[in-house]
């Protein structure tokens, strides 16, 4: 074995980054994560104690991850041999990464796309194409169906983190049908959105649809993901790629209750969609701010040369949200998650308060 080699591969790994987190801050309004604080605490609080019941952790959860892909399956109307399920959707997508792309394999997306899976491409030095945003924070559908002539997978968050962009239902049923390679749909805000393309994957072999319970169920520490793909897809997945127990008896059996008693997530849903339009009306009185329509759980903005500033203030508040800064030519972008009233509520007065 050739001396320094560990170190040298340290090196290498250590140059590519990773995923940066939000900063922690204790006690703080969290809208940095776009996390569902609106669904009750007692949704959890119940879930989580049914879990407890059910639960027998001296054993390995045989029979567990069936059980829970059946319960899915009712929930999305979708056949038990085209789900599958991971430790959050990032494992999913670490894992169709890590198996099907070499560095070889071109993917398509858009820039900004979902931040942990440029840095898995980066990771697996897998080459990426990025289709930069336009001006108004939104996807050329033509520019990208062309460049998609190069590439051997398509990667789309639908609706878009950071952005909320989402392209129409129509647009992307036509890019999946004129695209002959592996297209991964990440529809962790797909919720907030009006549709989910999650059914055509019953006619169209070549497309993952992914989807979670950290978004819309407020679910995000419970780390499960699922997606939908055809019979071989998933049957490989499964089997081959996925670990024998890719998640815990605690959360198959929170997961299980959280899918049956789905009409909670649903009614915050609602809520949270009122509550976006507010937020996006309220932004945009301000001449400071440049505020982007979002399909999402989150609404991002340009604060120009004073986005520090207005980042800083509201974290002297603890009031945390992500500061993004560049994007395109937009210099000083935020992204803010939408809370509860009461939170957004707290937001809005600090913004207005700063900006008097
Ligand atoms: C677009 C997108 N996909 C996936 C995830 C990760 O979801 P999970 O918590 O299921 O790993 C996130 C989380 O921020 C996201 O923004």
């Amino acid at each position: 074995m050739k001396t320094g080699w560990v170190e040298k591969k340290i090196k290498e790994l250590s140059s590519i980054g990773g995923y940066q987190k939000p900063e922690l801050q204790q006690d703080s309004l969290k809208l940095d994560s776009n996390e569902n604080y609106v669904i009750s605490k007692q949704f959890q609080s119940d879930i989580i104690s049914g879990a407890k019941k059910n639960s027998d952790v001296r054993e390995y959860p045989l029979g567990g991850v069936e059980r829970l892909i059946q319960t899915i399956s009712k929930f999305i109307k979708i056949p038990i041999s085209m789900i599958g399920v991971g430790n959050g959707s990032d494992q999913i997508l670490d894992l169709i990464l890590s198996n099907f792309a070499t560095k070889q394999t071109k993917v398509l997306t858009s820039n900004p796309t979902f931040g942990f899976f440029e840095e898995r491409c980066k990771l697996y030095s897998i080459p990426m194409i990025a289709l930069p945003f336009s001006h108004d924070m939104k996807l050329d559908i033509k520019e990208f169906t062309k460049q998609s002539k190069n590439a051997d997978i398509l990667y789309l968050d639908s609706p878009n983190n950071p952005t909320g962009f989402q392209f129409s239902k129509n647009d992307l049923q036509k890019l999946v049908k004129s695209f002959d390679g592996l297209v991964i749909i990440d529809e962790a805000y797909g919720d907030f959105s009006n549709y989910s393309l999650a059914s055509m994957v019953k006619s169209q072999k070549n497309l993952v649809v992914v989807q979670t319970v950290s978004k819309s169920f407020g679910l995000a520490g419970l780390r499960l993901g699922y997606f939908i793909a055809n019979k071989q897809f998933t049957e490989i997945f499964n089997t081959v790629l996925q670990y024998p127990y890719p998640l815990s008896t605690l959360t198959i059996e929170s997961g299980i209750l959280a899918f049956e008693k789905s009409q909670q997530m649903k009614d915050s849903i609602q809520i949270i969609k009122q509550e976006r339009s507010r937020m996006i009306e309220n932004l945009k009185k301000y001449n400071t701010f440049e505020v982007f329509d979002s399909e999402a759980n989150f609404v991002l903005f340009d604060a120009h040369g004073s986005y520090s500033r207005v980042y800083t203030a509201l974290s002297e508040q603890g009031i945390s949200i992500r500061k993004l800064g560049k994007i395109g030519n937009h210099e000083g972008c935020l992204r803010v998650t939408i809370g509860t009233k009461e939170m957004n509520s707290r937001f809005l007065l600090a913004i207005r308060d700063l900006l008097r």
